[in-house]
């Protein structure tokens, strides 16, 4: 087998995160302006061929799980075909877990899965999160400049109907926004049967009007939750970034995304593949491979192994969020994917 994905502090990739577009049918303030960015212009995004061909490249350098990401990723046309061939894909026959498919997920806003859920599942679709910020219907349509909240809340239940599990609920947490919903939230998920997960708002933000005083942070989420139920651990979490809590001895769980707080890229296994074709070894990365121009070079399939490498080779340790030097990435968040 090819050598694991390793970067020069050791960490192994097995996790490829694939933004599938760049375009959102919501305009969430916190990540993209009423009017939209400029889009990538469509001749520079992969194709769904170059597209499968690099991720083939990386599961058989041993990844293992694949995230689709947008923007909005059920906005690409062909999202049930993506789903599909990367479905096919397998652990190369000298891997030791030789003949293991990968395993698919996708983050969405939930606003077409009522469309789509039942074809992804059959194209080989595992787990899909889902992005839902408040359960207010003006606060969401104040939020994300769209009155959708019914059609997410549907979104959310297409999923569950159609088979696909766990449904993890994101909300990013907003002070003055949504942190008086932390509970309802909560509440919401349960009831459903889904995780409901809160995460810390990170410098990604369209406006850079981002600062880390007016963050919520992770322990101030954990202490409004210690509030209302019994708290309890979930034990190791390995490369995940979120830490688990049984809520009242379970079986429902909350997650906690502290990015900012309680960094976990010591244990960070991923690599992202934007839409146009770059490699980008971290959310916050400063640089980026060109992998597109490797694919359309004609180049075979050890030119995108030993690209691969290169864009690890240059990972950093860690976010540096705090730092002195700390910049946003140039790229907007809704072309990196999250
Ligand atoms: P699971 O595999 O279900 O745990 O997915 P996930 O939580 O890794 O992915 P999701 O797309 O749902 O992202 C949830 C939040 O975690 C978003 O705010 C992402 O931006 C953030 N996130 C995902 N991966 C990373 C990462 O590697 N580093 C940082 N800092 N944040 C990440
Ligand atoms: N910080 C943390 N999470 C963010 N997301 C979008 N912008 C940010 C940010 N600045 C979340 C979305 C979605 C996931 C992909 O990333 O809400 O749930
Ligand atoms: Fe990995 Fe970068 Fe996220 Fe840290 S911030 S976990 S290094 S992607």
């Amino acid at each position: 087998a090819r050598p694991a994905l390793v970067d020069g502090f050791g960490r192994v990739h097995r996790d490829l995160r694939i933004s599938l577009t760049d375009r959102c049918s919501l305009r969430c303030l916190y990540c993209m302006p009423a009017e939209g960015v400029p889009w990538l212009p469509k001749d520079t995004l992969l194709t769904t061929p170059e597209m499968v061909r690099i991720a083939r490249a990386a599961v058989a350098a041993g990844v293992r799980e694949i995230r689709l990401t947008g923007g909005e990723p059920l906005l690409r046309p062909d999202v049930v075909d993506v789903v599909a061939a990367l479905a096919e894909l397998r652990a190369p026959d000298d891997a030791p877990d030789a003949g293991t498919p990968v395993e698919l997920s996708l983050t969405t806003n939930g606003l077409a899965l009522p469309r789509v859920a039942d074809r992804l599942v059959e194209a080989g679709l595992a787990r899909v999160n889902i992005s839902i910020d408040t359960l207010d219907r003006e606060r969401f349509a104040t939020l994300t400049r769209r009155d959708r909240l019914d059609d997410v809340i549907a979104g959310i239940d297409a999923a569950l109907a159609a088979g696909l599990a766990p449904v993890k609920l994101n909300a990013v947490a907003m002070r003055g926004v949504n942190d008086d919903e932390i509970v309802a939230l909560t509440r919401f998920a349960v009831e459903r049967g889904c995780e409901m997960r809160f995460i810390e708002q990170m410098p990604l933000d369209a406006g850079h009007v981002w600062n880390r005083v007016e963050m919520v942070g992770g322990q101030e989420i954990l202490d409004v939750l210690a509030r209302e139920f019994t708290l309890t651990a979930v034990g190791d979490r390995g490369a995940a970034p979120a830490e688990k809590l049984l809520l009242d001895d379970g079986p429902a769980t909350v997650g906690v995304i502290a990015s900012v707080t309680a960094p976990f890229c010591g244990s960070c296994d991923r690599v992202r593949l934007t839409a146009d074709g770059y490699l980008r070894s971290c959310l916050f990365a400063r640089e980026e491979t060109d992998l597109r121009s490797v694919v359309r070079s004609g180049a075979d399939d050890a030119a995108i192994d030993a690209a691969l490498r290169a864009c690890l080779a240059g990972k950093k340790a860690g976010h540096g969020i705090g730092d002195p030097d700390f910049e946003q990435p140039d790229r907007p968040m809704s072309a990196i994917g999250g």
